[in-house]
């Protein structure tokens, strides 16, 4: 099952086409409520007739206390389209269509293209589940335009060597929710897929399908980030040590010793954990040779080095 909702996820992720419950997003953004007051949202992948990140922006417009939400639609073959909400306008509480501004755009609604990026720049705030296959562009855009945003990504995305610095230099980080398990997501109602097909059900009449490795990223605090790591173990020589660098290997994240001063080898789960008062990351995957860290020959799967900070 496992490895055919694999096949099945990486068949989907290809195609950069699925869209994210509702109750996913409520969850992450229930650990940024009071960031969001006084703030412009911009949804950049975003089809306001599939987007769930539409339907809590723009349901929650009050409640968060936004100044604005402004979501555009990609459209490859043709013109995309931006929506714009600014609040209830008749005080009935209801998101309403005459209350929301929809255009067409001069080009696709790529968000890369100069009306995009002219959004971009009115926002504070980008939040959403972009093309997996445009991950490492997408990120260096929001980076290059000093954006704050909570967006989805696959766990993978942390070992891109694009990536990985910001993780280092803590300017990006994971987010509350999502820990890389199996998410449903919503298919487009055109995508093809045998009946009982593993990891696929059919769910209200929409398509859905499991995918892997899902989390959030974010530059934006959240309670998790602050929160330490409780550490039960104490080290032993038990612990190995790395052929190609100065460093002990601790295969799992419970088991980081709690006396250990020197730097340590761990799986890239630890970020789900990493509070930067705690722990700093000192280099990724690589040892002194520049080749993967390896112990008695054997390279375990991705390693972070860090270290722990004096408390
Ligand atoms: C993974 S889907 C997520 C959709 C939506 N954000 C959600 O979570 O429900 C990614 C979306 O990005 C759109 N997209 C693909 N390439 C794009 C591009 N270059 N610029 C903007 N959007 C793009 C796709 O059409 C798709 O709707």
């Amino acid at each position: 099952m496992a490895k055919n909702s694999n096949l099945h996820a990486a068949k989907v992720a290809k195609n950069d086409e699925f869209y994210t419950m509702l109750t996913d997003i409520e969850k992450e953004m229930s650990n940024y409520k009071d960031f969001f007051k006084g703030k412009v949202v911009y949804c950049n992948c975003d089809d306001a007739r599939e987007s769930n990140f539409f339907k809590y922006f723009s349901s929650r417009f009050e409640e968060l206390g936004l100044k604005k939400l402004i979501t555009t639609g990609y459209k490859p073959e043709g013109r995309g389209v931006v929506l714009v909400y600014e609040g209830d306008k008749n005080g009935n509480r209801k998101v309403e269509d005459e209350e929301i501004t929809i255009k067409e755009l001069e080009g696709t609604g790529d968000f890369r293209s100069p009306e995009c990026i002219e959004f971009l720049k009115e926002a504070d705030v980008v939040v959403t589940n972009p093309p997996f296959s445009l991950f490492r562009e997408y990120v260096k855009q929001l980076m290059d335009y000093g954006k704050k945003f909570i967006i989805i990504g696959n766990q993978n995305a942390i070992t891109y060597k694009e990536i990985f610095p910001y993780i280092k230099n803590n300017e990006l980080w994971l987010g509350a929710s999502m820990n890389g398990a199996n998410r449903w997501f919503y298919a487009p109602d055109n995508y093809e897929v045998k009946e009982n097909a593993a990891g696929y059900k059919v769910e209200n009449g929409r398509k859905m399908f499991f995918v892997n490795g899902v989390v959030w990223f974010t530059n934006i605090s959240n309670e998790k980030r602050n929160t330490k790591l409780d550490l039960f173990k104490r080290y032993s020589n038990e612990y190995p040590k790395y052929d190609n660098y100065d460093a002990i290997e601790v295969s799992r994240v419970e088991n980081i010793p709690m006396d250990y001063d020197g730097v340590m080898g761990v799986p890239i789960s630890f970020l789900h954990k990493y509070n930067p008062e705690q722990f700093e990351i000192v280099k990724f995957r690589k040892g002194d040779d520049d080749k993967d860290l390896a112990v008695n020959g054997k390279t375990p799967y991705f390693r972070i080095l860090i270290r722990r900070k004096s408390s």
